[in-house]
């Protein structure tokens, strides 16, 4: 028997409080279905506005405990529906690093910030420290400990926030958009962190993200968000090379990707790729001269 879903949304239909007194907001979500396995990986993609950052926050109840507006639909992490149970009892399994990271550092120093979490649950001394220096480690801010999160740069503070995130060893790690404010060599090293974490604690990643060459590298699975729905999902390896489709959603894909099936068209490319080792290996196989 599989295992049952560690995140079941079903039909889950959102809208905010109206903006203007008497007005309502468009809905927001208008019938979201996806379901995330225990130890996977999905990324989220959509254009800008489609609605990403407020899936994340109803997989952590803060959607609409603390927003309010109309929810209709279920969402169920881990067997509780996130519409009733308290915040905080969720975010003991729930980890959130928003999409912002300066909305969430609000510590004098690093490692008071990396220290809230594990705090706030009541935890012997010596475990919180424990903790403490290993989120840092993992994301390689344990020389940065002492200094105000107020004076780092915004890869830093991206940093800070998924240690922050990570001490509280939730089952499940939401991540908003983890390294926009990344440059490449630091967004590679955001990945391979998560990667880490799911070979090492089995960790379950939900990730938005706008970075098509690692989401085809690392994620399982793909689902792009678009009219308030999911409108398609599947291995990146997959849904990738479905441009028209990912280009009517507003999504980039891999470039590679469509390189290669720019060559399949008008070259006859034999197999399609999107990873640098894979059209290193197809090009060479299918194009280079015999010595
Ligand atoms: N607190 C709020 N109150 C009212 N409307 C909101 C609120 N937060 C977001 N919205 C609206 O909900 C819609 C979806 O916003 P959301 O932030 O979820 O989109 P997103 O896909 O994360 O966008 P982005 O890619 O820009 O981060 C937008 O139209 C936005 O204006
Ligand atoms: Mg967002």
């Amino acid at each position: 028997m599989t295992e049952a879903p560690i995140i079941t949304v079903r039909g889950l239909r959102y809208r905010y409080p109206p903006t203007l007194p008497g007005r309502e907001a468009e809905p927001v979500l208008r019938g979201v279905d996806l379901d995330v396995a225990r130890g996977e990986f999905v990324a989220l993609m959509g254009p800008t506005g489609v609605g990403k950052t407020t899936l994340c926050l109803a997989l952590n109840g803060i959607v609409p405990q603390s927003t309010g507006g109309v929810i209709g639909g279920s969402v169920t992490v881990l067997g509780h529906d996130t519409r009733h149970t308290p915040v905080p009892q969720l975010a003991r399994d729930v980890g959130i690093v928003y999409q912002d990271p300066e909305s969430q550092l609000f510590s004098a120093t690093v490692e008071a910030e990396v220290a809230f979490g594990p705090e706030n649950l009541a935890l012997p001394r010596a475990e919180i420290a424990e903790r403490v220096a290993w989120a840092l480690n993992v994301v390689g801010m344990a020389a940065s400990r002492g200094r105000s999160p107020a004076q780092l740069s915004g890869g830093q503070k991206q940093r800070v926030a998924i240690a922050a995130a990570l001490a509280m060893l939730p089952q499940i790690l939401i991540l908003d958009e983890p390294t926009a404010a990344l440059d490449p060599l630091g967004r590679l090293e955001v990945f391979r962190v998560i990667e880490q974490l799911r070979n090492d604690q089995d960790m379950t990643i939900v990730m938005v993200s706008q970075d098509p060459e690692h989401v085809a590298i690392f994620a399982d699975r793909l689902a792009l968000l678009a009219e308030g729905r999911i409108v398609a999902e599947g291995p990146p390896a997959e849904l990738f090379y479905a441009l028209d489709q990912i280009a009517a959603v507003g999504v980039a894909a891999p470039q590679l990707a469509e390189l290669s099936v720019a060559l399949e068209r008008c070259h006859g490319l034999q197999r399609r790729f999107m990873l640098l080792d894979e059209a290193e290996a197809t090009l060479r196989t299918q194009w280079e001269p015999e010595p």
